[in-house]
């Protein structure tokens, strides 16, 4: 993967993200969405996964046919928000493992502090898929991969549903390594630090809270 940004602009994803922007989606419809938008992502994300082939016998022949190569995946969901595209993906890759990156950020200083860090070991030989509906002001998803990449992480892909300008430079500049996947680039941010038009609070909106 070489571009920096991927938009996925197939039919299906619009379709459900604008159901999922729409504030009269309620709770569960919207979770639904995301699980069903997560995996066509996912496709995307994977796209260029090594593959091999598999000797196998049909009912009619024999063939050499495609299969993964068994490249060792690692999900990592920034929570809370980031589990919204985790269930989905899981779905379509059992296999991968799971991480948890837990940041709040400092009211008097702003910037982002952990407080939850789990991850699968050996990261450096996997792929790193670290998921997060939002891509914001960037900051606590520039803070995440650094967390990844100070735990050997070095094949890292960011996984989002709305991205805005200012988060895909933020992270453009921090990591200019990490190609990034989303749904929509939006307009830009709020004096809140909302994305415009954006679909709200993700993880309000997924888990009913607020
Ligand atoms: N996080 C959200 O959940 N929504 C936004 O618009 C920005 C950050």
């Amino acid at each position: 993967m070489t571009d920096h940004l991927t938009v996925v602009s197939h039919p299906l994803v619009q379709h459900k993200l604008t159901l999922m922007r729409d504030l009269e989606t309620p709770t569960a419809v919207f979770r639904q969405l995301l699980r069903e938008i997560s995996q066509l992502l996912a496709y995307e994300v994977t796209r260029e996964l090594p593959m091999t082939t598999r000797r196998i016998e049909t009912p009619l022949t024999e063939m050499d046919s495609p299969c993964l190569e068994g490249r060792k995946l690692a999900l990592v969901s920034i929570l809370r928000a980031g589990n919204g595209l985790l269930d989905g993906m899981l779905e379509l890759i059992p296999s991968a493992r799971v991480g948890f990156v837990g940041l709040y950020r400092d009211e008097e200083t702003l910037q982002p502090v952990q407080y939850y860090f789990k991850v699968p070991t050996e990261l450096s030989d996997r792929l790193t898929i670290a998921v997060d509906p939002m891509l914001a002001t960037g900051n606590s998803s520039a803070a995440a991969i650094d967390l990844l990449k100070k735990a050997g992480a070095t094949d890292i892909r960011f996984l989002c549903l709305l991205a805005a300008p200012e988060g895909v430079a933020r992270m453009k500049e921090a990591h200019p390594d990490v190609p990034i996947v989303t749904a929509a680039l939006d307009e830009g941010l709020n004096e809140k630090g909302y994305i415009v038009p954006g679909l709200g609070d993700a993880g309000d909106r997924m888990f009913g809270t607020k």
